[in-house]
């Protein structure tokens, strides 16, 4: 209903008598295109309260527009705009153009920071993703039980503020990490976010001012990219070889450059998911102390590893303080819940903790108890292990098949956990040509941006295999190689 009281004013003073001066506005509002036809109006009496006038008034405004076939009075119905209205005065009849349909009279950023297409296209394909869990492995009945459990206690959820502290999950957290990174922090240290990235995000743009120059891997997390080129920052590129990061060459960056952050993913990296080596990782440490630049450790995939002699992270070592470490926990609980976590000083993480309220200004807390409650009862564990199985099996099955059918097109390293594999093709054969045969015939791959654009020549993508069962593995693989075939005749390679 519209506010009539707001949009029909009556002038005392005017000659026009008051009927009238209703019954003219009316008729703006349908030649506006504000009232359409068929819009029911309000009853006499309503009206007439509205407007504080007599109802009388009202049946003198509705009887003149009905006579003027602006209005319909039909039986057990009432008032309405007219379905065929009079042609006098045209203006428009017909429906308003949304306010929002044009583009606006001011300017704002509009650059291409993230260049591929965030919106899943909709497709009856077999898709390869970057690396996703496999949802249908969830525990889904200990899901609803602790997430009812959660909200039976809504009523109770009166600390929604980020400077009340929720102790809940931090301790269940801080005892989940401590138990499988070996990271020696308090409650104090850690600070819940809606997942990684809001971590990374926050905490680079505390530590960077435009301008600044920031070490990334080469290649790199091309949505961390995408952050730092917001940022307006420098980035450095220290190139990635099998042992992770070569910080022989980060020491060179180090010595010449004055470099405000490190952003680094020593474990499965992204894209890569190469594992750092020890060696390197002390190396890194030594780094950190000499050089006192601070340390993003981005360790979104930790929980996936495949063998028992972990690495630890950077942040479990000796680093002063300078590390900064996020973690997620989106993987693990399966991507539509957002969780992720950061680790730092207490000073750093209290101006994290002003920086989040200006975009954020409440956690999740019905997640984060329902979470808490996971981590507690030894669910969450379980989960990792059991889907730990299942992601190494599907790792090796992928391994076998790329191994055995597509051998000389492409190269790739079988990774140590994780969810995808990093395969790179061999130059002579061009992956957006052979990827956009294969969408043709069935298949498409999600990680496109690895060689299309701005990002073509890794000729490489993200072969995402934790959500794809043994036959979608061998039909993704199938599919592909007879792509490859189509361009690439094996008798004329
Ligand atoms: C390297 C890296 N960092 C951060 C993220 C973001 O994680 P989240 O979903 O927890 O925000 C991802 C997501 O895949 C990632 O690959």
């Amino acid at each position: 209903m519209l506010p009539y009281k707001n949009l029909i004013i009556v002038d005392k003073h005017d000659k026009t008598p008051v009927y009238r001066q209703i019954s003219l506005q009316f008729i703006d509002l349908i030649q506006d295109g504000k009232l359409l036809p068929g819009t029911k109006l309000p009853s006499t009496r309503a009206l007439a309260e509205d407007l504080q006038l007599h109802r009388k008034t009202i049946v003198a405004v509705y009887e003149i527009l009905v006579s003027e076939n602006w209005l319909d009075n039909l039986p057990r119905k009432g008032f309405q705009v007219s379905e065929t209205l009079p042609v006098v005065r045209p203006r428009t009849y017909q429906k308003t153009i949304s306010p929002f349909a044009g583009i606006g009279s001011f300017e704002f950023d509009n650059r291409d920071v993230i260049q591929f297409p965030l919106i899943p296209e909709s497709t009856k394909n077999l898709i390869i993703n970057d690396g996703f869990p496999d949802t249908t492995l969830l525990p889904y009945k200990i899901l609803t039980r602790e997430f009812r459990r959660a909200l039976d206690r809504v009523t109770t959820i009166n600390d929604l503020h980020y400077i009340a502290d929720k102790p809940n999950l931090k301790s269940s957290l801080r005892d989940f990490l401590h138990t499988t990174r070996g990271i020696d922090f308090g409650i104090e240290n850690l600070f819940i976010t809606r997942g990684a990235q809001m971590a990374v995000y926050l905490a680079a743009s505390l530590i960077l001012k435009p301008g600044d120059k920031v070490v990334m891997s080469e290649p790199s997390y091309i949505i961390a990219d995408a952050m730092f080129e917001k940022l307006g920052v420098q980035i450095i590129r220290v190139p990635i070889d099998q042992h992770g990061m070569r910080t022989e060459v980060l020491e060179d960056v180090l010595k010449e450059h004055d470099i405000k952050l490190i952003y680094m993913i020593p474990h499965h990296h992204h894209p890569t998911t190469v594992t750092m080596s020890t060696q390197r990782r002390s190396h890194m440490l030594e780094l950190i102390k000499t050089y006192k630049s601070a340390v993003i450790e981005d360790d979104y995939d930790y929980d996936f590893q495949f063998k028992y002699d972990n690495y630890l992270p950077l942040a479990s070592g000796d680093h002063g303080g300078n590390v900064i470490y996020v973690g997620s926990l989106t993987k693990v609980l399966g991507t539509p819940f957002r969780l992720g976590y950061m680790i730092a000083t207490q000073e750093f993480l209290a101006a994290v903790m002003k920086l989040r309220l200006v975009i954020d200004i409440r956690g999740d807390l019905v997640t984060e108890r329902a979470v808490a409650a996971l981590i507690d009862n030894g669910d969450l564990i379980r989960h990792i292990q059991k889907s730990n199985k299942v992601y190494a099996k599907r790792c090796t099955i992928l391994c076998r098949l790329l191994d055995k059918e597509m051998k000389q097109y492409l190269t790739y390293r079988k990774p140590t956990g994780g969810m995808a594999v990093w395969v790179v093709f061999k130059p002579q054969f061009e992956l957006s040509k052979i990827a956009r045969y294969a969408k043709e015939n069935g298949l498409s791959i999600k990680s496109d941006f690895y060689f299309n654009g701005k990002y073509s020549h890794y000729n490489a993508f993200r072969f995402g295999f934790a959500s794809l069962d043994e036959a979608k593995l061998k039909r993704a693989v199938a599919i592909l190689k007879q792509a490859v075939e189509h361009f690439y005749p094996s008798d004329e390679i």
